[in-house]
């Protein structure tokens, strides 16, 4: 089944479950009407840090993206100013989208693998406010972070999205990431095994 079969299989399968994604859907449209600050991009610093985390505890806590029983210590303030601060030492973005200065989402990258043959590819993540999900905020910033790895001089980005994350697979293949792998029953979460898709993009010219 190619990549875009299973998107669109994922949508009909969870169309029960994407109840609540359709009220909220139904506010954030309203939302997206009425919004006219625009969605500005930047480096992220520090002061940004109790947002993301705020934003990325609700999606553990909540979201098909999360990691769920995976994360083995809770993550606080200082774990994520010292992660970012690490990703920034190794030229790694790390990046906001802020609408009227107010932290509506973030992505980051980090190398794929430790081993130094892989030190051009690395592995992302991004997370938008839940009160500011399909309004664009994703559509905004995952763009930047590919030019931003491109930039660094990064050659290839690979995600890891659970299969029923339909807003993250479209998000990607939007982007331009294929499927390059589907990995099953890998993670348990909230006493279920679930798949993950493994897609990928380059970014560089390729050899
Ligand atoms: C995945 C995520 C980053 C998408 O960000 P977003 O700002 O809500 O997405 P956007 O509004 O920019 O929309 C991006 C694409 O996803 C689609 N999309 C967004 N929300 C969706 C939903 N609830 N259901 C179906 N598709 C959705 C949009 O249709 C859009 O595609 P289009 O431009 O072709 O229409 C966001 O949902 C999120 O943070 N989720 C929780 C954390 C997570 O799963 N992170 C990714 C882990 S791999």
């Amino acid at each position: 089944m190619d990549y875009k079969q299973r998107v669109r299989n994922a949508v009909h399968d969870r169309a029960d479950r994407q109840m609540n994604d359709r009220t909220r859907m139904a506010v954030v449209d309203k939302e997206v009407a009425s919004r006219t600050s625009p969605i500005v991009l930047r480096p992220s610093n520090d002061d940004d840090v109790p947002a993301m985390l705020d934003i990325y505890r609700h999606h553990i806590e909540h979201g098909v993206g999360n990691l769920g029983a995976f994360e083995p210590t809770p993550f606080d303030a200082d774990d994520l100013k010292a992660r970012r601060r690490n990703m920034l030492k190794h030229r790694l973005p790390h990046l906001v989208a802020t609408i009227d200065g107010v932290v509506a989402g973030y992505a980051s990258a980090v190398l794929f693998r430790k081993r130094p043959a892989y030190r051009f590819t690395v592995k992302h993540s991004i997370y938008v406010h839940p009160d500011r999900l399909h309004i664009g905020v994703g559509r905004a910033l995952l763009p930047a972070l590919i030019q931003a790895c491109a930039s660094a001089g990064f050659h290839q980005m690979i995600g890891y999205i659970d299969s029923a994350n339909v807003a993250s697979l479209r998000l990607h293949e939007a982007c331009g990431f294929r499927q390059v792998g589907y990995l099953r029953a890998v993670a348990l979460r909230f006493g279920e095994w679930t798949d993950t898709v493994m897609v990928q993009r380059a970014i560089g010219p390729e050899m």
